[in-house]
Order: structure tokens, then sequence, then C-alpha cells
């Protein structure tokens, strides 16, 4: 699969995930900007500062993208954070946070960037959740923000059908990345016993590598994927087949 010639934006390209789509997008031979709230390692031209909150940061992203190379066909929404908490438990600013990154941040890129991708017959990848689906225990706001990236994925894939663009969502189980650290530190267990935890809940038997992540993104990016729109591609070892 080639993606030569291929103008890509990763959001949260610091992380775990999307290091490694930056990273995949770049061997199949894409041109990729990786942005995130602290520049992510890389030459200067090549990575950029995004802060996915606010729309002006979005919307500056892709302009520097077009002023840079011309052209934008691929864009992955990836950014994300979490907070552990029942409702009782998740603060305004909490709430606000989790969905303002994670759906905010999906839809003022992607606002961006629809009208560059229409020139281009380009594609959106969102990045989503089992979550999209399914409820999580003491997972409110995440839990919220993922099932409207679902649904949105699903109205601009409708709205952008006939004008070639493509919009889909990959929707992981627990990934291994920092995220799970994270999720360790508020949930009070070691690093290791988080793991532990999480291996046990995946049928299969263990949880999602970033590079199984990359492995869809590229496919539904991809010409392979040129009827695909409007759909989730759930890699989850089979937790929401229970
Ligand atoms: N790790 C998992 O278990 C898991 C499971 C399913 C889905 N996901 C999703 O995968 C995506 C990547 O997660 P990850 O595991 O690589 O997490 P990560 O914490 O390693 O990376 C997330 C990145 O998003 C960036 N980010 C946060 N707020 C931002 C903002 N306002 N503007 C720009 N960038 C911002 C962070 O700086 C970080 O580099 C997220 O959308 C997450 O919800 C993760």
């Amino acid at each position: 699969m080639s993606f030569r010639g291929k103008v890509a934006v990763v959001t949260g390209a610091a992380g775990g995930v999307g290091s490694v789509i930056v990273e995949s997008l770049r061997a199949e031979g894409a041109v990729v900007l990786a942005a995130d709230l602290i520049a992510p390692e890389g030459d200067q031209n090549h990575s950029l500062v995004v802060d996915v909150t606010q729309s002006a940061s979005c919307e500056s992203l892709i302009d520097t993208v077009m002023d840079r190379f011309g052209r934008l066909d691929i864009l992955v929404n990836n950014a994300g954070v979490i907070h552990v908490g029942e409702a009782v438990d998740t603060s305004d600013t909490q709430w606000r946070h989790v969905l303002s990154v994670n759906l905010d941040g999906a839809f003022y890129m992607s606002r961006a960037a629809i009208p560059h991708l229409i020139e281009t017959r380009g594609v959106i990848v969102n990045i989503g959740s089992d979550f999209s689906f399914v409820g999580g225990d003491s997972l409110v706001a995440y839990c919220a923000s993922k099932g409207g990236m679902l649904q949105m994925t699903k109205a601009m894939a409708l709205d952008h059908a006939a004008q070639g663009v493509r919009i889909n969502i990959v929707c992981p189980t627990v990934i291994d990345t920092p995220m799970v650290d994270e999720l360790a530190r508020q949930l009070g267990n070691t690093p290791g016993d988080q793991r532990r935890i999480y291996d046990a809940t995946v049928p299969d038997g263990r949880m999602i590598s970033p590079d199984e992540v990359s492995d869809a993104v590229l496919y539904l990016a991809g010409d392979r994927a040129r009827h695909v729109t409007g759909t989730s591609l759930v890699i989850d070892g089979g937790v929401t087949a229970r």
C-alpha cells in the first residue's frame, strides 16, 4: 500500500498510538505533519504544536499544512485523554476537558480540513474506542466522548460521501500505551498490575498493540477501502462480541 504523494496530518502524534501511525504512514511514502500539545520529535518542517480544544489552533494547523505542502489527503484525529470517574466524581472541568479534546477536537480539525479534503477526495480516520459502543465502569466522560465521535463520523461521512471524502472510525480496545500508565495512576494500581488486569479482559488474551491500530488506520486511509465510508473498524480481540 503506497501513500507516495499524499499529505497527512496526525493529532496526538507524540503519544503511544499517534507516533506509530506517523511512522507507518511515512514508511509508506506519505508526507506527515505530526501535531501535538508539545511538538513531536522530528524536523521542524514536519512537526507542529496544536491544541485541538481550540478551533483557532486547529485552523492554523491546517493553514500551515496548505502553506507548506499545498494539499491535504489524510487527517487522523487521534488526540485523546481519559478521566476515571462516575458522574459524581467528575467535575465540570474534568467533563469539559475530556469532551473538548476527544470530541470538540476531532470536530474542529475535521471542519478545518474538509474543504481541502474535497479537493483531493481525501479521508478522515478518527480514533474511537470499544467505548464508542459499550459502556465502561467509571468512564462516563470518556464513553460520552467516544460514543459521540462514532455518531459524528457517520453524520460527516453522509454529508461528504458525494464529494468523495471518506470518513471512518477505528475502535480499539485497551492499547498498551502511556494511557495505560495514566489509568493505573488514576486507579491506584501499579502499571504492571494494570496491564495484567486489562490483558484478562480481552477474549483473545491480550491488549492491542499500537501497530495493530495503525494497520487499521492505513487500511481505511488507503485505496483498498475506496468504497468504505461511515463505518467503524473494531479491533478488540472480541471484547464487544460478548
Ligand atoms: N490507550 C488505550 O488503551 C486506548 C484504547 C482505545 C482508544 N484509545 C484512543 O487512542 C488515541 C491515542 O491514545 P494513546 O493511547 O496513544 O494515548 P497517549 O496518552 O499516549 O497519547 C495521546 C496524545 O494526545 C495528546 N493530546 C492531549 N490533549 C491534546 C490537545 N488538547 N491537543 C493536542 N494533542 C493533545 C497528548 O499530548 C498525547 O501525546 C486516543 O484518542 C485514545 O482515546 C486509546
